[in-house]
Order: structure tokens, then sequence, then C-alpha cells
């Protein structure tokens, strides 16, 4: 009974995301020092799951903030209207800018963060992203980093949600195509 009758088939499995991320926070050890204390701008809501497990991988001096943007509505399509409903606390001026992302699939959304991230003077801004649907892409966006990329279905799980839902499933999967009949 619950979420977990609602999903199809499991994408990719818990210890397969666990993994990864921590491959990820490894990299991003790598490419920061103390000194540059980097700011990891979360974007929610999507992104806060990955956004806990990879911030204690990581071992560089880093902050945490959050941002959050609305290019969707309830169902599954872009209404490609992009939104700024919530913006980070403080100045980036001068800071390393790490945006975390839990999914691009248009590449709207990461390309209006990075554009108008920009104009604020970050040091430097990179970007790191669970998943990546490339077959999606409609604006050309650089990632830093990508966790999978995934096939053009509409995946749940993990921090993404569908209708707000889902968000607590431990592992990324594609719901039974009536439940997203419902919605849409
Ligand atoms: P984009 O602007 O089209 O790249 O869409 C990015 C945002 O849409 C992501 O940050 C997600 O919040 C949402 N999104 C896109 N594809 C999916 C999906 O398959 N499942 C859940 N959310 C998605
Ligand atoms: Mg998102």
């Amino acid at each position: 009974m619950g979420l977990r009758d609602d999903v199809a088939r499991v994408l990719i499995p818990e210890d397969e995301l666990q993994a990864r991320v921590a491959d990820l926070g490894q990299a991003i050890n790598e490419t920061y020092t103390d000194e540059d204390c980097p700011l990891l701008v979360c974007v929610l809501k999507g992104a806060f799951v990955f956004l806990a497990d990879l911030t204690r991988h990581l071992k560089v001096r880093h902050e945490v903030d959050f941002m959050e943007i609305s290019s969707y509505g309830a169902g599954t399509k872009s209404t490609g209207v992009v939104r700024i409903l919530l913006d980070l606390e403080q100045s980036i001026e001068g800071r390393h800018v790490l945006i975390v992302e839990d999914i691009v699939d248009s590449g709207r959304t990461l390309a209006y963060m990075r554009r108008n991230l920009q104009t604020r003077g970050p040091a430097s801004l990179r970007v790191c992203a669970l998943l990546s649907k490339p077959s999606r892409r409609e604006v050309d966006v650089t990632l830093d980093w990508v966790g999978f990329e995934v096939p053009n279905e509409f995946v749940v799980g993990y921090g993404l949600d569908y209708a707000e839902e889902y968000r607590n499933l431990s592992f990324i999967g594609v719901l039974k195509k009536e439940v997203y009949a419902q919605g849409d």
C-alpha cells in the first residue's frame, strides 16, 4: 500500500545513487580549497535530498544557501515560464558558487539561473546536477558534474516529485501510467 505501489520501475537504485553521490562529493573536494569556501546553492525543492547527502561527503569548507525557481505546474510538461520564488540570503560577489540541481531537462531553469547568478559577480560559477535528460535539451547549458543521464521519461524520488509527492523515495523511479494520467 502507498507511494511505492505507484512505481512502475526503479531506474536508479539507492545503492547506485549513494555511490555516485559519494563520487561527486570527492570530485568537489578535489576542485575547491578551504580558502575558496564554495557556496552550494541548492535549487529547491527537488535538490534538497541530493544536497543533504552531497554535503556530508564534503571535506572542503563550504556553505549552503537556497533558491527556489519555478518552471513547472503540477503536471509533467514545462510551461517555459521561469520565476524566482525564493532568492539567496547572501551576496555571492567574489564567491565560488556551485549550483546543486536535481535534474536538467530542457535546460531553461539552469540557463536562467546561470545568467542571473553571473550578473551578481561570483568568483566562479559551476553546476552539479544529479540527473540530466540530454534528449530533452532546448537550451545549451554547461554542466560541470552530472550524476546520471536518464532517458526521456518523467522520473520521481530522491527529492524529485510528481505533483509534490514521491520526493521521499530513496531511489529514482518511473510511475505507473495511470498515476500520471490523473494529473495531466
Ligand atoms: P528544465 O527547466 O526543463 O530543465 O526543468 C528543470 C526542472 O523541472 C527540474 O529542476 C525539475 O524540478 C523539473 N523536472 C524536469 N524533469 C523532471 C522529472 O523527470 N521529474 C521531476 N521533475 C522534473
Ligand atoms: Mg528543480
